[in-house]
């Protein structure tokens, strides 16, 4: 690969639209490292929710079902998937119903707490058998893995990241519009930075990085620079 091994834990947190999900695969892929993203596991709650028939906003049954679910969760970078109960359910966590209902059972303390003790599982165990991990999230350089020894909030313009959305939609063949995108981008920022158990922000340590104006290539450039400055890539 050339690029050498990922020693340790990159927490890349930011809002949605910003590449977030196809720079960390990248990063992880070129770093020989695993790849975790945690909105895949909101996702799939919310789906089991909605499976279930149970309303989102009802936070004792959304406990029950998250409780009862049992997610696996891929963490190669070029093959992430999920399943739930056993059903692959890559695809049907990004439909728009899904990206709805996630945000009221992403708020709901108890299934926070059930999803991030899984996902520091899943750190540990690719930091003890793999080296190294990057993790992607809203919460993961503030509550998930605070001692990251490298933490990224990957910001853009809602603008830029509307665009970005409609983009990636028409790619995989659903309807969207950039006026929708940005509505429902400025809606999932307004609802994940204000609710009360952790809220979207970057950690009093966390490199910010604007990639409005970057492309993929440019946004990776400048995360193998930071993870080159903190020691974290072995080579040889
Ligand atoms: O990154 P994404 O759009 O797939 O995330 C889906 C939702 O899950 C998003 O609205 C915010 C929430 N989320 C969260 O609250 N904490 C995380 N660590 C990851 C995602």
């Amino acid at each position: 690969m050339g690029q050498g091994q990922l020693r340790g834990v990159v927490a890349l947190d930011g809002p949605a639209g910003t590449g977030k999900s196809t720079v960390a695969k990248r990063l992880a892929m070129v770093l020989d490292a695993r790849y975790l993203d945690t909105g895949s596991m909101y996702r799939a709650i919310a789906l089991a929710v909605l499976r279930a028939g149970v309303d989102p906003a009802d936070e004792a049954k959304v406990v029950a079902v998250a409780e009862n679910a049992v997610l696996v969760v891929g963490t190669d970078p070029r093959q992430p998937g999920i399943t739930l109960d056993g059903d692959d359910v890559s695809s049907a966590i990004r439909g728009p119903e899904v990206s709805l209902a996630v945000s009221p059972v992403s708020a709901t303390g108890n299934v926070r707490e059930l999803l991030v003790a899984q996902q520091r599982a899943i750190i540990e165990d690719a930091v003890d058998h793999v080296g190294g991990i990057v993790v992607e999230g809203r919460d993961i350089g503030t509550v998930v893995t605070p001692d990251a020894p490298l933490k990224v909030y990957l910001t853009a313009s809602a603008e830029a990241r509307a665009a970005r959305r409609t983009k990636q939609d028409s790619a995989a063949g659903r309807e969207s519009t950039v006026d929708a995108a940005l509505a429902d981008v400025q809606r999932r920022d307004k609802y994940d930075s204000s609710r009360a158990v952790s809220p979207m922000k970057a950690a009093d340590d966390a490199v910010e990085l604007d990639n409005t104006d970057l492309d993929l290539s440019g946004t990776i450039t400048a995360l193998l620079e930071l993870v080159e400055r903190r020691g974290l890539r072995v080579t040889g």
